[in-house]
């Protein structure tokens, strides 16, 4: 029986805001999502909504006639909401069935929506330490009375570094690192907690907070004694209302002290000492935050520890180190649940961490750098219960332990792993038949997880960690099909554009927030493909969660890039000077290991493709915000550009000047070819891959590709071939070495075992995951037709030795998902649509469209192309052993 009966409405939300605590915009966009889990609703379409405000104590509710249910404006009738505000809003849809939903509730709580709101100031010891050392973390506290005031409590809270706040000797809220890293010198977050009920009580309180230095003033990057970046004081600022009135906030009433943390640094690591006491109270002064920094209500999610991991293993290194495996590598810290007390005076715990060990079973810490990595704890006359580190986080999968030996005697009660990172809300993931491939996807989402902390970084244990623009541009599809990133990326994208634009004239930077002009003076190099980021993630997200927000306010940073931050040649593309430099196809397999951007592809190629691609780009979202001339502008100076691209790169069979994977696969991915083109550019891809060996060949800028293009030109079963390739390189490869988290380069550990020499050499980057958006969209066959996934394709595509894959993501509209499997020569397919959005289902060549619901197809299936394809090899060459490996 086929019911149309209304799915449920689930999880409204308050414009990119993960929490509808805080908000702080005072008419929000609203967006709510259906849930069909417990009901069937075949092709069920949303015709009206029906929305309720309950404020001050009246409820007026509007019906409005719209299919839409994402970014749906606040009303015009409904007044802004005002600062603290507290309003239960209510919505309900009906469908075409003129059926409606049951009524989904949900409370927006305003933030402090005008700087005047704010009593507080930002408080720091009245006199500090020496500025160019790491800053030892304090206290600030002040005692205060509160007679029997009634309403919300809240704090209101932030820092010009990182804090952690008590009331009464119980902790409030449970983010990490808060306020995380901003561009601080434009825009700082600041946090909203509900106080728990009976935590202030009438009479005597106190409140109190730990200060760090964070990202703010603490050593940041590889340069010498890089501190201090955007200042040399740190302070923390705290208002504490009860019923919208500040009861107590930072002034210099607050007093400050010294505990037992002598440092909590990021890269080096925390020091702590259970035998030193507290110092006195000391006086504090105020600081002023930087002249131009917003107080911002974030729209990402806070850092919070989501995960524990019980150690696998305890071995004996051979020079006689305990090491403990955890088994995965993953970012956070290692708790202890019990420290002795001293047995000894000065007696220790060290931990220190590494992602991989050495050949010969040593800890493997050269690949930090100068970051230390250690945790020291001093043991005191009292045993210390459930430590962590307060302000670092670490990279790793080993942790060596030197200490009493009872703290190993039983590791894996005593000891956990806490994994942290930005807390998104999961809402993707892949599956198929073959082992390997589903390694590797694990592997990227552990690389997602250990990097969107805070901010996108690079990767999480050396003297790094930083926002680069290029690897974020990489993985973004991907991470967006994963975790819900909107709030998390559309927030780095505010600090890029803020950065761009207010202090390097169009030119973006090559990390954000940037770190790495502030000791050379000079601004930063404009670098295609990591600039980019600026067109092309925006768009990304947009087609990921269907709002146009993100592409309004980040028009003028694509534009100035384009327009000004570029640099142009007389030709139109990018400017080439003698050794003109552009990191390009970065850490190709080719390059050699001291020089990453030494790659086969001519950089001004790959640099000059992405150009094409963005005037297009920036075009497409001229017509989608319906900037009539805008877009003949940039349709015109796309058609400009291709054409010069083509005159310089492209012959007239379609072969490019630079013969190489990623050259044939920015013409496929960037529509850089004319019809005439196509075949000879295709046959070529495909030799260079067969001629390979199905190696990658590919770098940061031709990896997210490839396999699409090896599809776009006809040939998905090499595509399959290389995706299952083992040996080096190949996606396959560190997953044949036992790596749980995608590595900085196809070789970060040899074959032979030993750790690449090159001293950039990370176990946890992201970039060359990019693959996985292939599984996602191709593999399973799930991918957004039109942006937020209203119109959605399900298009498996079978190959290889695979003979299943599932994927889904919950898409603004609710879940997607797609499970396949072959057998006996048939395809049949599970697939489920999501209320309020239609399918196109392609099987077996036929198309159909499908409405809502969850349905199964099955079909004929005949394999695209020769399984396994041959390698093309002279009548000389042997066949390499890898290459007859079971597939
Ligand atoms: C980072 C990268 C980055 C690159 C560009 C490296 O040190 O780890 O991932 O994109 O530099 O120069």
């Amino acid at each position: 029986m086929v019911t149309r009966m209304a799915p449920r409405v689930s999880k409204l939300t308050f414009a990119r805001n993960a929490s509808s605590i805080g908000i702080g915009q005072q008419r929000p966009t609203l967006s709510w999502r259906y849930d069909q889990s417990d009901k069937t609703t075949n092709d069920w379409t949303q015709t009206a909504f029906e929305l309720s405000f309950e404020r001050d104590g009246k409820t007026s509710k509007r019906t409005i006639n719209s299919e839409n249910n994402v970014d749906v404006p606040w009303p015009e009738q409904e007044p802004p909401l005002r600062s603290r505000e507290i309003v239960k809003v209510g919505v309900r849809a009906q469908g075409k069935d003129l059926n409606w939903t049951e009524w989904y509730y949900k409370t927006v709580e305003a933030g402090l929506l005008d700087p005047k709101d704010w009593s507080a100031k930002v408080v720091a010891p009245k006199v500090g330490g020496p500025p160019n050392l790491a800053k030892r973390p304090f206290y600030v506290a002040k005692t205060f009375k509160l007679g029997s005031a009634s309403g919300p409590q809240r704090v209101y809270a932030t820092a010009l570094g990182v804090y952690e706040l008590s009331i009464n000797g119980k902790r409030v809220g449970d983010h990490v690192m808060a306020p995380g890293w901003q561009s601080y010198n434009h825009r700082l977050h600041y946090q909203t907690y509900e106080i728990p009920e009976g935590v202030l009580v009438s009479g005597e309180n106190t409140i109190e907070a730990l200060v760090g230095e964070g990202w703010y003033s603490g050593r940041l990057t590889w340069l010498e004694n890089c501190r201090n970046i955007w200042g040399s004081e740190i302070g923390v600022q705290v208002q504490v209302e009860v019923g919208g009135k500040p009861v107590v906030v930072t002034d210099t009433d607050w007093q400050w002290r010294y505990g037992p943390l002598l440092a909590s640094e990021l890269y080096d690591g925390e020091v702590y000492d259970a035998t030193i006491g507290y110092s006195d109270w000391q006086p504090t002064k105020t600081i002023s935050l930087p002249a131009e920094t917003a107080l911002i209500a974030p729209e990402a999610p806070p850092i919070r520890r989501t995960e524990e991991v019980v150690p696998k293993a305890l071995s004996t290194s051979p020079s006689g180190k305990k090491i403990i495996d955890f088994g995965q590598n993953l970012v956070g810290w290692v708790k202890i649940r019990q420290i002795p007390k001293q047995s000894r005076p000065n007696e220790c715990i060290v931990l220190r961490f590494a992602e991989v060990l050495t050949k010969d079973g040593e800890m493997g810490i050269r690949p930090l750098r100068s970051a230390k990595v250690t945790d020291r704890i001093y043991l005191g006359d009292k045993a210390v219960h459930d430590w962590e580190p307060t302000f670092t986080t670490h990279g790793f999968r080993y942790c060596e332990v030197t200490g009493p030996p009872a703290l190993l005697e039983k590791y894996q009660e005593n000891l956990v792993a806490v994994v942290v990172h930005s807390d998104m809300e999961r809402i993707g993931d892949f599956e198929c038949s073959h082992e390997l491939v589903n390694q590797l996807h694990r592997n990227v989402v552990w690389g997602l997880r250990g990097n969107f902390v805070g901010l996108p970084t690079d990767c999480p244990q050396r003297d790094e960690r930083l926002g680069w623009t290029g690897d974020l541009q990489a993985f973004a599809p991907t991470a967006a099909f994963l975790y819900e990133t909107n709030g998390f990326l559309a927030n780095w994208l505010h600090d890029l554009s803020a950065e761009q634009l207010k202090q390097y004239d169009g030119v973006v930077p090559l990390v954000v927030p940037n770190t790495l002009d502030t000791f050379t003076g000079t601004g930063p190099p404009a670098q295609a493909v990591w600039g980019d980021v600026c067109v092309i993630t925006p768009k990304d997200l947009h087609l990921a969660y269907g709002s146009t927000k993100i592409l309004e306010e980040m028009w003028e940073s694509m534009t100035s890039w384009f327009n000004k931050g570029i640099k142009r040649g007389a030709n139109g593309l990018w400017e080439n000077p003698r050794n003109g430099f552009q990191l390009s196809d970065w850490l190709d397999p080719r390059a050699p290991p001291d020089d990453p951007g030494n790659a086969m592809t001519d950089q001004f190629l790959v640099a000059d493709a992405y150009l094409v691609g963005i005037a297009n780009t920036i075009a497409e979202v001229a017509a989608i915000l319906e900037k009539k001339d805008a877009r003949e502008k940039y349709q015109q100076a796309h058609t400009k550009l291709r054409k010069a691209f083509q005159d310089e790169y492209l012959t007239p069979t379609g072969r490019l000047s630079s013969d190489t994977q990623t050259a044939y696969c920015l013409a496929f991915q960037f529509n850089l070819l004319d019809a005439q083109h196509i075949d000879g550019a295709a046959e070529r891809l495909i030799r260079l891959a067969r001629k390979e060996k199905f190696r990658i060949g590919t770098g940061f800028a031709g990896t997210p590709g490839i396999l699409h293009a090896l599809t776009q030109a006809g040939h998905l079963e090499v595509a399959y071939r290389m995706l299952q390739e083992k040996g080096c390189p190949s996606w396959l490869y560190p997953v044949s070495m036992g790596a749980t988290t995608v590595w900085e380069r196809w070789d970060s550990l040899l074959p032979s075992g030993e750790i690449n020499p090159g001293e950039m050499t990370s176990f946890n980057h992201y970039a060359l995951g990019a693959v996985a958006n292939f599984l996602h969209t191709t593999v399973a066959g799930l991918k957004p037709l039109e942006p937020g996934y209203r119109r959605i394709a399900i298009q498996p595509r079978p190959g290889g030795s695979l003979t299943s894959a599932s994927a889904h993501t919950t898409t603004p509209f609710g879940r997607a998902a797609v499970d396949w499997k072959l057998n006996d020569g048939k395809l049949s397919v599970d697939f489920e649509i999501p209320p309020n959005t239609t399918a196109v289902v392609n099987l077996g060549g036929k198309e159909e469209h499908v409405g809502s619901g969850i349905h199964r197809r099955e079909v004929a299936w005949t394999r695209e192309g020769e399984w396994p394809p041959e390698p093309y090899t002279t009548q000389f060459a042997q066949v390499q052993p890898e290459n007859t490996l079971a597939l």
